[in-house]
């Protein structure tokens, strides 16, 4: 079959044949791909920036492709799904050793050893089709149809956002109307995944302001006044940015988190999502001051539980019908496999979420 491949310490991937032989077991299921995303992560694979990538024990390649849609094709007879199914792959599967991913929250894997699909050990969706366990399955409703290939990259913004709720337990944090209505998060990106943090932060009563060092194009236009936030181009200053309650960097530049810190409330959160922006930068001790002196927390965040991708479907099938065509306008472009090559490479300019159609 078909399969975008690519080869450790060689930058680019590659559309090839291989020969993966799978059988479908009693709790397995046979699929067909029909639609998978290229993200940052991606990227930094084929650029050679993300170091962790590798692929299975024994191969000397790795299928690329994490963020997965499939339908069933053939189901093993202890699986509750039927034949025709749309469904979502999990990323990560446990070590098997650790409590956390004894219980399915591998991603908070204690001793790193972890597998992740087109990342690190384990073949990836980018494929004509693919076998797995039914229990890494989350199943995609009914009426999102092909806006699921969505769900991987928000189920990471789901993990995050119930993290930072969760921490901010430490203190009463909601307002007198019991809401989140009186506080403020500013997202740093316009991206993917800043665009679903808006989202989130919006729909659980959050004022949001996005960020980013420029003017918003057509579609982050469009997409702002339809969900609700404000844009704010920071290269002009930031005067426009208002004191925030969260913080949520994307870029993975401490150049574009440090500076907007000064915007920061008391008690508020730094939350840390993005990576690989491959810039140096000072701690200053006035910076440790700031963080001890207004109880600031600093919250890192990776992956997903099965339960925040199926969180995230729920608000997926609630945006398809409250932010009228947004969701189909992030999908900026879709590709066929012999053109996923130079969609990898670079991101296009004005892009928000490139797809890889593999089937219908
Ligand atoms: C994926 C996560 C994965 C992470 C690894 C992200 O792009 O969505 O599932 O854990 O990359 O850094
Ligand atoms: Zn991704």
């Amino acid at each position: 079959m078909k399969a975008i491949v690519v080869k450790p310490g060689e930058k680019g991937a590659t559309l090839k044949d291989v020969e993966l032989k799978e059988t479908v077991g009693e709790n397995e299921v046979k699929l067909r791909t029909l639609r998978v995303g290229i993200c940052g992560t991606d990227r930094g694979i084929v650029t050679g920036k993300l170091s962790f990538a590798r692929p299975p024990e024994g191969a000397d390649y790795l299928v690329l492709g994490h963020e997965g849609l499939a339908r069933a094709e053939e189901v093993g007879q202890n699986v509750d799904l039927k034949e025709g199914d749309l469904v979502v792959p999990v990323v990560r599967r446990g070590c098997g050793k650790c409590l956390n991913c004894k219980i399915g929250r591998q991603d908070f894997c204690e001793t790193g050893e972890f597998i992740e699909a087109g990342i690190r050990g384990m073949q990836g969706f980018m494929r004509e089709e693919f076998v797995d366990d039914a229990k890494y399955l989350v199943k995609v409703p009914r009426d999102l149809g092909e806006l699921a290939v969505l769900a991987e990259p928000l189920s990471n913004v789901m993990k995050a956002y119930n993290e930072l709720v969760f921490v901010q337990k430490r203190s009463v944090w909601n307002c007198d109307d019991s809401t989140f209505g009186c506080r403020k998060a500013t997202i740093i990106g316009s991206g993917p995944i800043g665009q679903f943090f808006a989202m989130v932060f919006k729909d659980n009563g959050f004022k949001v302001t996005v960020v980013n060092r420029r003017d918003p194009n057509q579609i982050e236009d469009k997409i702002s006044r339809v969900v609700g936030y404000s844009f704010v181009n920071t290269s002009k200053g930031l005067d426009d940015v208002p004191e925030s309650d969260v913080i949520v960097d994307t870029s993975g530049y401490p150049s574009a988190f440090i500076p907007l810190l000064r915007k920061m409330k008391r008690n508020g959160v730094l939350l840390l999502f993005g990576t690989v922006g491959g810039e140096k930068a000072e701690i200053t001790s006035d910076l440790i001051t700031f963080f001890v002196e207004y109880n600031i927390s600093v919250i890192g965040s990776v992956n997903a539980s099965k339960l925040d991708f199926e969180q995230g479907m729920t608000f997926l099938s609630v945006w398809k019908s409250r932010y009228n065509g947004v969701l189909q306008d992030m999908i900026t472009k879709v590709v066929k496999p012999e053109e996923t090559q130079d969609a990898i490479l670079e991101k296009e300019k004005g892009s928000i979420k490139t797809v890889i159609e593999w089937s219908k």
